[in-house]
Order: C-alpha cells, then structure tokens, then sequence
C-alpha cells in the first residue's frame, strides 16, 4: 500500500499545483473608491479635496502625487506584493496611458463615497462616474491588446473596493438632508443597497476578484478627536459603533454575493480590529503618535489646509499612525495592506 499511496499524493500534488497555476495570476490591480486608495485622479478635475500639495508626498517619491499620504497608499503596496508595479496610477493623470493602465490603474476619487450626494459635497468624482471611466477603460483596454487578452485582464485583475466613510462623516453626519430622511441603521442599509448595485455591475462587467474594504475605526480619525471635545478628544465611540456595524452589514453582502454570483469571489477586507490596535497600542508597531497627524498642529489639517510651511508639521511620519487629520500615514497603510495580502488576499497570489 506503501507505493501506491505514495503515488497517489504525488498525483494530487501534480493536480493541486496545475489548479493554482490554471487559476490565473492577478495581471493587474484596479482600484475604485475614495481617498483611501485615490493615487491622484483628483489632481484633474476642479475640486478643492486634493492632496497634491507639499508635504504631501514627502517620503515618496518626494513630491505630492494627490495620494493623500506622506508616501504610497494600499494598492501600492498590495500591487507591488503581487509582483506588479509599486504605484498604481490615476486614470485621469495624462502622464500615463493604457500601456500603463493595462497592469494597473485606479479611479478612485478623495471625498467620493457610495452616495451619489456625498460626491456633491465636495464637487467629486461620483461612485457611478468611476464606473463609466471603467467602462470606457475596458475598451481602449480591447482595442490595444484585442478582445481575448483584455477579457482575461479583466477577468483576472483584482479589483480593490474601498469606500464608506465619506457617507457617514462628510455627507450624513454633517450635511441635513440625508439625517432627515434616514435613521443612521437606515442609511446604512442604503449604502448597503448602494455597494449591492455596484458589485452587480462590476460582476456583469466582467470582474471576478473583488477585495472590498468598509470603514476603519472612524471615530478616531484625529479630526473627529478635535471635534470630541466633550470626552476629552478620545474616539467618538458613536462613529466606531457605525463603522463596526457598516462593516457587519458588508460582510453579510459578500456572503450573499459569493454564493448567488457563479465565479464571483469578493473578499471581506476589513482592516478595523487591525486599525484599532494600531490607534490603542501604537508602540507595539513601532509609532509613538496616535491622537494626531503629523502634517501641521495635527488636529485639523488635510488637502490644501495641510500648509508646506507649518512649523508644527512633524519630521518623522514613521512615528506617526496618521499623516492629516483623516488620513494613515504611509507607514500604516503598509501595514494595513501587509495583513491583508497575508490573510486575506493570499488565495488570489
Ligand atoms: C503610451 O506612451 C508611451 C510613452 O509615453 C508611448 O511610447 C506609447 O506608444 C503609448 N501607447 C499608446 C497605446 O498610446
Ligand atoms: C446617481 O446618479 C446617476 C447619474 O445621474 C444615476 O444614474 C443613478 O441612478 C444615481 N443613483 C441613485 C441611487 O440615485
């Protein structure tokens, strides 16, 4: 039985290895969203939510790219940990073309959400608008490589999906309308709503391998420990308890998805219990600030408000979990998308 059995492993091993293999490496990383995966398609339109001035981009590649960092974002490094390039580019940025975009390229939009109301408050690209610049991706994408190779791309790609938290702190918790029409448990199902519609087309499209993000422990941006003044700056737990259910509700969407869409495989890529540890135990990560952001007092300051000439501004972003006042520093969003490709992404490597 020895040799026989001895046989068979190796002929399971031979069908294993030719499965992974046939299953396809990922050939590009496509990314939609908000500012947390934006490598700078905002730098194009007229908006005043842009990261493209100094010190933005201090730490890499020395300039502002419009990535709202003092270095790379998420689907840089996620790209790079797939044997892809180390920055994904904007779409809308004219220095590239589909030569570049065809290994990567990103439509996210700083300041956009999954609410076509929340891209208006500050003159955004809109969730829907990202899926016409996908659209019409797909076929320069077509008419550059031909039809077979470019549906494999697209196939194959995987698409990052990280979205959510404009819709509750820029429009829903700041703006009247959408406070009047819905209970907090009601607009997250409309966004939920919102997100079902867009993994349908995305699905439709041609898309197979989704990373969808929600929010991150969200009270603890360090503006909206600014505003806390009444609990002495700490989390605002209301707006963690949200995030915490937001991101509940999503990973019952991927469940259903997965199981009703055939080939579809959208991951739940939440990153808040990291996050969170991160912001309570920062020295266990190596940072020393978590309360405010390095760039100017810290407290405030994000886009253009991040002045180039603060004296506050800090010297070392490393020690920092956030970079502005809303955003990670580079250093966690390495991190962040460390545990992610290691956890949660692997099966797609
Ligand atoms: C893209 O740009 C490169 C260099 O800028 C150029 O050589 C190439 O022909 C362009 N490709 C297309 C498809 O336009
Ligand atoms: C968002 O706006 C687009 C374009 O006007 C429209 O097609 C879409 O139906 C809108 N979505 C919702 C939920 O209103």
């Amino acid at each position: 039985m020895g040799k026989s059995h001895t046989l068979w492993l190796f002929f399971i091993q031979i069908i294993v290895k030719v499965s992974i293999s046939s299953s396809g490496k990922v050939p590009a990383v496509i990314v939609f969203g908000d500012s947390s995966v934006d490598s700078g398609n905002n730098n194009f339109i007229p908006t005043l939510a842009k990261g493209n001035v100094e010190p933005y981009g201090r730490d890499f590649p020395g300039y502002p790219t419009g990535r709202f960092s003092n270095g790379r974002i998420p689907p840089d490094f996620i790209s790079e940990a797939f044997g892809l390039k180390p920055t994904v580019p904007a779409y809308l940025d004219p220095a590239y073309n589909i030569t570049d975009f065809a290994t990567g390229v990103c439509f996210a939009s700083a300041g956009t959400g999954y609410d076509n109301a929340t891209s208006k408050v500050a003159d955004v690209i809109p969730l829907w608008k990202e899926v016409e610049y996908y659209k019409e991706y797909q076929n320069k994408l077509r008419a550059y490589l031909g039809e077979e190779k470019a549906n494999e791309i697209i196939r194959e790609s995987l698409y990052l999906v990280s979205s959510g938290t404009n819709d509750f702190l820029e429009n829903y918790y700041t703006m009247p309308d959408r406070q009047f029409q819905f209970t907090i448990q009601q607009y997250e199902d409309f966004i939920i709503g919102l997100a079902e519609n867009f993994l349908r087309q995305l699905y439709e499209l041609g898309a197979r391998k989704i990373s969808l993000t929600g929010t991150p422990p969200m009270g603890c941006l360090p503006l909206e420990r600014t505003l806390n003044v009444l609990e002495h700056h700490g989390c605002v737990q209301k707006y963690n308890d949200v995030a915490l259910e937001f991101n509940a509700k999503l990973s019952l969407l991927v469940a259903k998805l997965n199981k009703e869409l055939p080939g579809f495989q959208v991951v739940d890529a939440n990153g808040y219990n990291l996050f969170l540890q991160i912001i309570t135990k920062p020295s266990r990560f190596g940072f020393e600030v978590t309360k405010t952001g390095c760039c100017g007092t810290g407290t405030f300051e994000m886009g253009f408000l991040c002045d180039p000439k603060s004296p506050f501004t800090c010297p070392d972003a490393n020690k920092y979990v956030f970079w502005d006042a809303f955003h990670p520093s580079e250093k966690t969003s390495q991190i962040l998308s460390k545990y992610l490709v290691e956890n949660l992404l692997a099966k797609f490597l």
